[in-house]
């Protein structure tokens, strides 16, 4: 894939054809990492290893549920509400882009980051925050060449991506101990579509998975690449060229297996309208973050009293996700893997 380094997409912009066909046809591409930001992740997954391996007493003076802006240590007990899940298996450190003291939308995912004291909250912090600059660059160059793709100006998703709500996540998976037999088989992470524009995901060990055209999930590969996932903002902008993709991690997924997920967001009060071709559509990013970040966590849901999952409407699926799941169904020509793709789908 000459061009297609995650090197040079970010330095030159340059359209890398393989990155740009797969997203469109699969909703997934694996981008090959260049050795030095490799060895930045590897840094990365090291000082999430030695925040991880604290005590919870002491990770929880960084509870994201305490935080401004919604950042900081998720314990497991922010299980989110998926019915393909089984009991939490992971934990994780969220970090977000720094309030400015000129940004213009109050918010309730604006704030700033917090960090672990000591020399290891430091390094954390200095690698952490190269990483995101590093990131939002990467993104900005995707997101160029994917606007050349789609035939309209570069600054038609810049303009939505002003002082974007992204996020850069920490995750380290464990085993439960005495699962229930029933939960043998379920997801580490429910399936989803992400909800920004795309993700640009570095994984240390297999797991994520993606469902395939075929209606079975497949493995993304994992070693010496990121994987860019389509998101739901860029399924309103391309008007489905792009469409969001279902993934999840897998029920086999190893204890002590990290990934870090950046996902690339739009400004919180940017409507994100069909850039192509105007359908008259239209979607607040921010509105529809805040939504699907309340099914993921208990915290936000009992901040919200007017919040309610309506879980005999399947309400806790987005639109994006049924979408999905409709195209993943339509597509399996044996009607039997029904239940195994979409379980809260059959009655
Ligand atoms: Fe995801």
């Amino acid at each position: 894939m000459p061009g297609g380094t995650t090197e040079n997409v970010a330095a030159r912009g340059l359209a890398c054809e393989d990155m740009l066909r797969n997203l469109r046809e699969r909703g997934w591409a694996s981008l090959p990492l260049d050795r030095v930001t490799h060895a930045a992740y590897m840094r990365l997954v090291g000082h999430g290893h030695r925040f991880f391996d604290q005590p919870d007493e002491h990770k929880r003076e960084l509870d994201i549920t305490l935080s401004e802006g919604h950042r900081g240590w998720v314990s497991p007990d922010q299980a989110g509400d998926y019915d393909d899940e089984g009991p939490r298996r992971y934990e994780a450190f969220d970090i977000g882009r720094n309030a400015e003291p000129d940004d213009k939308v109050e918010h309730a995912l604006r704030g700033h980051n917090q960090w672990p004291a000591g020399r290891d909250g430091e390094r954390l912090r200095a690698d952490a925050e190269a990483m995101f600059a590093y990131l939002g660059e990467l993104s900005a160059g995707i997101g160029d060449a994917i606007c050349a793709d789609l035939g309209v100006d570069a600054a038609s998703m810049r303009r939505l991506r002003t002082e974007p709500v992204s996020q850069l996540r920490l995750i380290r998976y464990f085993e439960v101990a005495d699962a229930p037999i029933e939960y043998r088989d379920r997801a580490a992470m429910g399936a989803h579509t992400d909800y920004e524009f795309f993700t640009i995901l570095f994984q240390d060990a297999p797991g994520t998975q993606v469902l395939d055209d075929d209606g079975t999930w497949i493995d993304v590969p994992h070693e010496g690449v990121v994987t860019v996932l389509v998101g739901d903002m860029l399924s309103v902008f391309s008007g489905g060229r792009y469409q969001s993709v279902l993934h999840r991690a897998g029920s086999t997924v190893k204890a002590g297996r990290m990934s870090i997920p950046f996902f690339a967001g739009a400004d919180y009060s940017a409507l994100v309208t069909n850039a192509v071709e105007s359908d008259g559509e239209s979607i607040c990013f921010g509105t529809h973050l805040l939504t699907q970040l309340r099914r993921d966590f208990p915290y936000l849901r009992e901040a919200d009293d007017d919040f309610v999952i309506d879980l005999t409407s399947g309400a806790r699926t987005s639109e994006f996700e049924s979408r999905a799941w409709s195209r993943a169904i339509g597509r399996t020509r044996a009607a039997a893997p029904r239940a195994a793709l979409a379980p809260h789908l059959v009655e």
